[in-house]
């Protein structure tokens, strides 16, 4: 084989490998759920972990309704934070495995949602924020919440 076909087998392999990581990337590993979600191939232990932190979000959340119950805009600072972007039991900060399997927009969502509810925890540190801003916050936040449950699942049965 001469340079030059050599040259246009490489860069057609290379083509073909970027293509596959990009597919790979964007769409994680994604399959078609039979009730019309999409479903992401997860391992038993994976699965556990992200449904370890997801019931961690829904504690955060009642905590953070527990705070504004009582007018405890502390509370509900804490519990906020206590689910952000620093938050140490997020997978972003401990899975690269889980994060290679979860689709961009999926991954962005998370994101968003740790950012937001760091957005909570400033917005009830602020003085003289009223009860109404923080529980429009908060609906924001489980809206979130809603929007990713109803396109995304874990398994196919
Ligand atoms: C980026 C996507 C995404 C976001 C955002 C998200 N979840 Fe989830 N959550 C999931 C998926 C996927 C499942 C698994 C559902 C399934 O397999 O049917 C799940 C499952 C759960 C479960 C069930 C846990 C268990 O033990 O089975 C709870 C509780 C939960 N989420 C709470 C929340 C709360 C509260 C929020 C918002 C503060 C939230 N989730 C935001 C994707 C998300």
């Amino acid at each position: 084989m001469n340079y030059k076909n050599f040259f246009f087998l490489s860069l057609g392999l290379w083509i073909v490998v970027i293509l596959s990581l990009g597919k790979f990337f964007f769409m994680g590993q994604t399959h078609s759920a039979s009730d019309g979600r999409k479903y992401v191939e997860l391992n038993p232990d994976e699965k556990n972990y992200v449904l370890t932190e997801m019931r961690g979000l829904l504690t955060a959340v009642n905590e953070i309704l527990v705070g504004m119950a009582a007018n405890d805009n502390q509370k509900i600072s804490l519990a906020a934070k206590s689910v952000g972007m620093g938050g140490h039991n997020t997978v972003e900060a401990n899975h690269n495995a889980i994060m290679l399997k979860l689709p961009v927009d999926f991954k962005k969502m998370g994101m968003d949602l740790h950012g937001e509810f760091d957005s909570l925890s400033e917005l009830a540190e602020t003085p003289g924020v009223s009860s109404s801003e923080l529980l429009l916050k908060l609906s924001g936040i489980t809206g979130r919440c809603v929007h990713c449950h109803t396109g995304y699942r874990f398994s196919n049965d």
